[in-house]
């Protein structure tokens, strides 16, 4: 008699076509973090129990409800990896790593597992990309960890992915902000749940993340952490904000982003598909990549004083996204630049051939004609940013840059680039050669 299988629910086989986008998303990935020093790691697939329980927090859903846990054959408690964070500190601690070098960059790609309540997007085994920094408190690690992900997105032409940031301080801003979040909600625990209640004795900041109905409304008038900041926490995210406008890498902050995990110290980041359309089927792809600074788990874990950052991104939803066809195979142009008619509309097409060939996506529209029709043939064709190049801006010496993917108040919707830095700044904004 013959008996037909069916794989496990929320685990998914991957077949041809499919994996030769996964491949192109690998592929892109190892060229992109090699630049930027990231080294690839390999770690078990299963870890001691207690690492995971000790790293994400007891109180959180990870921990609680969807971890893969059993008894090996030796008896001891062991577990699917349900995150990257944890194994590769462990492996940072275990194998010495800071005695030999003072900064470490790595990153990682495999298998995950949780337990979850499946959706469009959301599996029981699912694959994270992701990089983890060690050795530095620097603002400017936790921007390069943000600034690394957003141009993976930018390379594989991930449309309508939104950067929210925040900030939740170190560890000295924590008790006073837990003491406001208990009297916040402590009038409500007579209508939580009996798992909501445990969580508001064991860890009032996971409160934050339940999606009990009848906190919905609480949890939004919460108080938020960004006001109990240390004054250290403070400046360090301003440096975080400072340099990422310097990049041109647009943000929206986000006063309630806690993140489900307990190690977070300061920033804090997620990157969340929110197209543009508004009601498309794949909303619930919803966040593609999270991550943030955890200076306190290296020592935690019974490592060195090791301040990190880092982040992951969950593949198949990127795959998703890529799949739907939301995403152009190819990106669009860098730059567009309008052209007026008159003399020197030869200049900016001129300008617009030689920056082509130093290896930059750079468009104008051959039809010339009016600004407004020029600016939706650059929207049209995926542009991320508009300038014209006219009398004014010759004579200034500075041509002003729209991004066309933000919304017209947006305080990085222009950016004012000097004619004489145009080629440094698209050196910065996209490299020669991997202007696509
Ligand atoms: P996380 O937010 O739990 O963070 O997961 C990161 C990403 O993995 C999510 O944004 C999502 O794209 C993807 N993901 C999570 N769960 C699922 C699921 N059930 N199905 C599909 N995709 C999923 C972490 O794991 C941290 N270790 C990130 C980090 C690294 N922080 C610092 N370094």
């Amino acid at each position: 008699m013959s008996q037909k299988f069916a794989g496990v629910k929320g685990m998914n086989d991957l077949l041809p076509p499919q994996i030769a986008t996964w491949q192109r998303v690998e592929a892109t990935a190892r060229a992109l973090f090699a630049c930027y020093g990231y080294q690839e790691i390999r770690t078990p697939i299963v870890e001691d129990t207690a690492l995971f329980v000790r790293s994400v927090g007891e109180v959180t859903d990870i921990v609680k409800k969807e971890m893969y846990t059993f008894d090996d054959k030796g008896g001891r408690s062991i577990t699917l990896r349900p995150e990257g964070t944890a194994p590769a500190a462990r492996a940072y601690i275990e194998h010495g790593i800071a005695n030999t070098e003072p900064v470490s960059r790595w990153f990682y790609l495999g298998p995950m597992f949780r337990y979850e309540r499946m959706k469009t997007g959301r599996y029981r085994q699912f694959y994270q990309l992701g990089a983890e920094a060690y050795g530095s408190g620097d603002a400017s690690m936790d921007v390069e960890v943000i600034a690394l992900a957003w141009e993976f997105f930018r390379r594989l032409g991930v449309p309508d992915v939104v950067l929210h940031l925040n900030s939740l301080g170190d560890g000295s801003a924590r008790p006073a902000y837990v003491e406001a979040l208990k009297a916040h909600f402590a009038p409500l625990t007579a209508s939580m749940s009996e798992d909501a209640k445990q969580t508001f004795e064991r860890n009032p900041m996971r409160l934050l993340d339940s999606k009990e109905e009848g906190l919905a409304d609480p949890i939004a008038k919460a108080p938020a952490i960004l006001d109990f900041l240390d004054e250290a926490s403070r400046k360090h995210f301003e440096e975080v904000q400072r340099l990422l406008a310097k990049l041109s890498i647009p943000w929206t902050l986000d006063r309630r982003l806690v993140r489900g995990l307990d190690y977070y110290t300061r920033t804090t980041f997620e990157f969340i598909y929110q197209p543009k359309s508004g009601d498309s089927a794949l909303s619930t792809a919803g966040t593609v990549c999270g991550g943030g600074r955890y200076d306190g788990l290296v020592h935690e874990l019974g490592g060195p004083e090791k301040p990190a950052v880092g982040f992951a991104m969950g593949l198949d939803r990127l795959v998703m996204l890529l799949e739907a066809g939301n995403a152009a195979q190819v990106a669009g142009p860098t730059l567009f630049i309008g052209t007026f008619d008159g003399p020197l509309r030869e200049d900016a097409v001129a300008r617009v051939m030689r920056l082509r060939n130093a290896g930059y996506h750079v468009d104008f529209d051959p039809r010339g004609g009016k600004l407004k029709r020029q600016i939706e043939r650059a929207a049209k064709v995926g542009a991320r940013y508009f300038t014209t190049w006219g009398e004014k801006e010759v004579q200034a010496g500075k041509l002003e840059f729209k991004a066309l993917a933000l919304p017209d108040d947006h305080p990085q919707k222009t950016t004012t680039v000097e004619l004489a830095g145009l080629e440094a700044w698209l050196a910065l904004n996209a490299p020669p050669g991997k202007a696509s």
